[in-house]
């Protein structure tokens, strides 16, 4: 039965109120979240988002076919044109936008290139690593064993002389490197080394640091050893909810990307790769500022909440070298009587976005136009806002109303 017109109003009130309050009227400090171009929206609501298309090179009825759908003269040239510029921006020699988002494209490199009951080494959650590698994620769905990699240094950064321990001691198929909570570049050169002496494949998971690596602004995973990269593309990387993947190794790529299609996903989403498209293309021209932008602007919000009292991790070591801070909770709750989860609440009543678990990210403000030079005053808002309760939320509203435009797009 169709749904009752006052449903449909209801349903466009709900959308137009949320791109109201999400778009214009508050600062969006989630580490795992991003603004879209206005051409990148234009592309997700285009005819694509309904569309199929799989190339392949059968005989189908006495005839070679090149597509298993009609009606796709434009979507592989779109994908390949995505692709190509997803290798140019990641300086690899292969790349898939496919992958429906970061979790998947784990999947997508895990499932093809390891073997059945794999011993795979990941960074456990207690020490920032995505929950996703815990032992009743990814690795209960796929059979694997995970064991833990550990992320011990300041503000869970991966140290070179335990990590190469522990991969010499558990001769892993792989080593997963991925974190949530993720400031600091990994000793990649040396887990690397250690892993391939051990003949583990290395797996560099970017979801929050791939709009950081595609701007030259954190690591270079291919250069400096890993074997396959991927990520989510909508956390420090600016573009469509989705994922993609890259390796310079030909071996691997042949392996892997002819094994996606009805073992991982079906159809991919065309809507989205033609928006992924235009978020690479525009990062071509603008991604080493916009990656400069958000580093910067990530370590002068650390240091102005650092000269107003609120407690950080990682202090000893410049706070962040990412587009994330991360509050120390247990001495916020200690100094100020309130936890992540409180604090969250608190701000998002006064037009304040960061997260319940204490991470502040930096990606989207830097796309609204907020240069080093704001973040004291962001600090201060944060501080007033938070830990001393006063109402900021019209301030933050007039400040906000600043920056209707996007920059880097
Ligand atoms: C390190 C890491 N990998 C993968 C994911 C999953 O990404 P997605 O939400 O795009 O599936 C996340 C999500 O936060 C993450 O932090």
């Amino acid at each position: 039965m169709p749904a009752p017109p006052s449903e449909e109003a209801r349903l466009a009130r709900l959308v137009r109120a949320h791109d109201r309050w999400r778009g214009r009227s508050v600062f969006n400090l989630l580490a795992s979240e991003n603004a879209v171009s206005p051409t990148a929206r234009q592309y997700l609501g285009s005819d694509l988002a309904g569309r199929y298309t799989l190339p392949m090179h059968e005989t189908i009825d006495g005839e070679l076919v090149d597509n298993s759908y009609a009606g796709t003269r434009y979507t592989d040239e779109i994908e390949s044109l995505a692709n190509a510029a997803a290798t140019r921006v990641f300086r690899a020699r292969y790349a898939t936008t496919r992958p429906l988002s970061g979790h998947i494209a784990a999947m997508s490199a895990l499932v093809p290139l390891l073997p059945a009951r794999a011993r795979i080494l990941a960074i456990p959650p207690t020490e920032g690593g995505y929950d996703g590698y815990a032992a009743g994620f990814l690795p209960s769905v796929l059979g694997y064993t995970v064991r833990p990699l550990p992320a011990d240094g300041p503000g869970h950064s991966v140290r070179a002389d335990s990590a190469v321990a522990t991969i010499r001691q558990e001769r892993p198929n792989a080593v997963v490197l991925g974190q949530s909570f993720f400031l600091f570049p990994y000793p990649l050169r040396e887990i690397a080394e250690a892993a391939h002496a051990v003949d583990a494949l290395v797996f560099y998971d970017a979801s929050h640091v791939l709009g950081l690596v595609a701007g030259g602004a954190f690591q270079d995973p291919l250069r400096e050893g890993a074997d396959v990269v991927y990520g989510s593309t909508h956390k420090s990387f600016p573009g469509p909810q989705g994922g993609l993947l890259f390796t310079d190794r030909e071996d691997l790529f042949r392996q892997l990307d002819p094994a996606l299609v009805w073992r991982v996903f079906d159809n991919a989403h065309w809507n989205r790769i033609a928006a992924l498209g235009q978020t690479l293309l525009e990062l071509e021209r603008t991604g080493r500022e916009y990656a400069a932008t958000v580093v910067e602007n990530a370590q002068g919000i650390a240091r102005a909440l650092h000269d107003l009292g609120v407690p950080l991790v990682a202090e000893s070591e410049g706070f962040t070298r990412s587009h994330q801070v991360h509050l120390d909770r247990t001495h916020l709750k200690a100094t100020f009587g309130v936890g992540g989860a409180g604090l969250c609440r608190r701000l998002e009543r006064q037009r304040l976005l960061i997260d319940l678990v204490g991470r502040i990210g930096t990606a989207e403000v830097a796309r609204l136009g907020l240069t080093p030079a704001d973040m004291p005053r962001l600090a201060d808002l944060l501080v007033r806002g938070g830990l001393r309760r006063e109402k900021v939320g019209p301030e933050v509203l007039a400040w906000r109303k600043q920056f209707p435009a996007l920059r880097f797009a």
